[in-house]
């Protein structure tokens, strides 16, 4: 499974890539907007940072809801870097765009995925990535991970070759969840990757460690 961190704050994506996992970015317009980054210029300066930043792809999603704007904003995004994902909401004009930027080459992200029919539209018209929103289905009171476990089987049953970016995760076991039920990807919040560390026997085994050896050389 790779880690992509869902944010625009630059000093998170910094710290998730020292750990040296760091897989991608995803970003959206409410994570812009939580950081501060409002206007054209500034959005498109912000994109440029976050890809000299990291390797691995960045999703930067389109404002437009129709078919001939998502395309000109797709095209303008996908020339600010080589490592950008356009990412299209799961709406008819989008899933025709989506289409259009596969013929091109261009990788997609198809967000606001919350069905299995709307992943088979996605995986059909060539998306890069779909991004299931696990957090928000269980807010609903339905499984987010039965949702991934229901898209990794139609997807391996058919052989699309679309890859599951488990998103709206909470917490540190929705990653263990996801991966479990065959994400390719989880983009996380970096609170909810360092949720991962955590287990109270390692900190206490690491200080008794250290104690016996402290005992042991004084
Ligand atoms: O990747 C989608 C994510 O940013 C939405 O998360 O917690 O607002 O559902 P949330």
């Amino acid at each position: 499974m790779r880690f992509f961190i869902d944010t625009a704050d630059l000093d998170q994506i910094e710290e998730a890539k020292d750990l040296g996992i760091l897989d991608g970015v995803t970003t959206n317009p409410s994570l812009m907007a939580k950081s501060g980054i409002t206007g054209a210029k500034n959005i498109e300066d912000h994109y440029k940072r976050i890809c000299e930043l990291v390797e691995g792809d960045v999703s930067a999603e389109v404002i437009a809801t129709d078919v001939k704007g998502i395309i000109s904003e797709g095209e303008y995004l996908a020339g600010l870097a080589p490592n950008i994902v356009v990412k299209v909401p799961m709406i008819k004009d989008g899933i025709k765009a989506i289409s259009y930027f596969s013929e091109k080459g261009i990788k997609t992200n198809c967000t606001l995925v919350f069905s299995p029919g709307q992943a088979i539209l996605a995986a059909k018209a060539g998306a890069t990535y779909i991004s299931p929103f696990i957090g928000r289905v269980d807010d609903i009171n339905w499984d987010g991970i039965a949702l991934i476990q229901d898209l990794a089987e139609i997807y391996a049953v058919q052989m699309f070759e679309t890859e599951i970016l488990a998103a709206s995760i909470r917490n540190a076991k929705h990653i263990v969840d996801a991966a479990r039920a065959g994400a390719d990807i989880a983009t996380c919040p970096l609170h909810t990757i360092l949720g991962l560390f955590k287990h109270p026997l390692t900190d206490i085994g690491l200080e008794k460690f250290l104690a016996d050896h402290a005992k042991a050389n004084s």
